[in-house]
């Protein structure tokens, strides 16, 4: 029994796979970013994985009226797997398995991409009426090595509330992130959150920690969610929806991840997880890294 199982606090995930991908373009004008394969499987695939290790038992996966392709990834497919079964390619049979075997997957629609938090709320109807908290993952997002999840359902089991994940990131480099206000616990991984500054400048950012695409929530999200107007970009953001919810001394805390992380949703960040994942591969792995070692400090011929 894993420590997941003495404080499991959800058991429904949401995957939101709505948003637009245009930092991806063109690919995605026909391929949902979701999909796209770090080495041979989709990041979808890798989230959907982490979130059922942390104990979800079901997905609900947001997504858009165009990307109807990301839930196909999920179902069965019965005449691909009598082809493998046929032909003995018990390797590639288990790998096509893999993913609709993980958790049940349900889909939720959002019509128009309006924003995370917007995303998030439209997995309201899917909930049962015993889900007191969600985990949310973001799947252009990956946290490493998982388990932060694990961490976070502790938080929530010790504290109540909701509970995000965090990285402690150099000051000179914090711009680009959500940073969190905090005060520290007794455990120095865990900090009570205060409030967040989006993107500031490393002068006004206060503090190190900034936001990374994990979320328990409590089920009173779903209610601030109609509470907040549209934020930055017209959107609805569910970083609003949380700052709605500490104002009304809802315990909000942090679980910071000391790890690594690789950001899908553009190219360059989808490269580099691309090449992380490969170099740990015994099929890909040594001539990839030969390969590497010999291209870098070459130019192009
Ligand atoms: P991103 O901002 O990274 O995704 O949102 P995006 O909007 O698709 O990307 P760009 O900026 O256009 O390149 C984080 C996650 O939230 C989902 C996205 O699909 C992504 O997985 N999202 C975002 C929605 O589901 N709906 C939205 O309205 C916005």
């Amino acid at each position: 029994m894993t420590g997941a199982a003495t404080t499991q606090t959800f058991r429904t995930a949401i995957v939101p796979a709505a948003g637009l991908g245009t930092r991806f373009l063109p690919a995605t004008k026909a391929v949902p970013k979701e999909l796209l394969p770090v080495v041979d499987t989709p990041g979808i695939e890798l989230v959907a994985a982490e979130a059922a290790a942390a104990g979800a038992e079901r997905l609900v996966i947001v997504t858009s009226p165009g990307k109807d392709a990301v839930v196909r990834y999920f179902e069965e497919q019965p005449e691909l797997e009598q082809n493998l079964e046929a032909k003995g390619k018990t390797d590639l049979l288990e790998k096509v398995r893999r993913g609709s075997g993980l958790l049940a997957v349900e889909t939720a629609i959002q019509e128009q991409a309006l924003g995370l938090g917007h995303a998030v709320a439209q997995a309201e109807p899917n909930l049962r009426p015993d889900d007191e908290a969600v985990a949310v993952l973001l799947p252009d997002d990956l946290v490493l090595p998982t388990g932060v999840l694990e961490r976070m359902s502790a938080v929530r089991a010790q504290y109540g509330g909701s509970v995000l994940c965090a990285f402690d990131i150099p000051k000179a480099e914090i711009s680009p992130y959500g940073v969190f206000d905090v005060t520290g616990t007794d455990d120095e991984d865990v900090k009570r959150v205060h409030g967040m500054v989006e993107k500031p400048k490393p002068e006004d950012a206060p503090s190190t920690y900034a936001a990374a695409g994990r979320y328990l929530l409590d089920r009173a999200i779903f209610d601030a969610l109609k509470r907040i107007t549209p934020g930055s970009g017209g959107e609805l953001q569910l970083t609003d929806a949380v700052a709605l919810l500490i104002s009304e001394g809802h315990p909000v805390h942090v679980v910071v991840h000391r790890g690594g992380r690789h950001d899908l949703g553009n190219p360059g960040g989808f490269l580099r997880a691309a090449v992380d994942f490969a170099l740990e591969t015994p099929e890909y792995g040594p001539s990839l890294r030969a390969w590497l070692t010999e291209r870098i400090g070459t130019e192009r011929p």
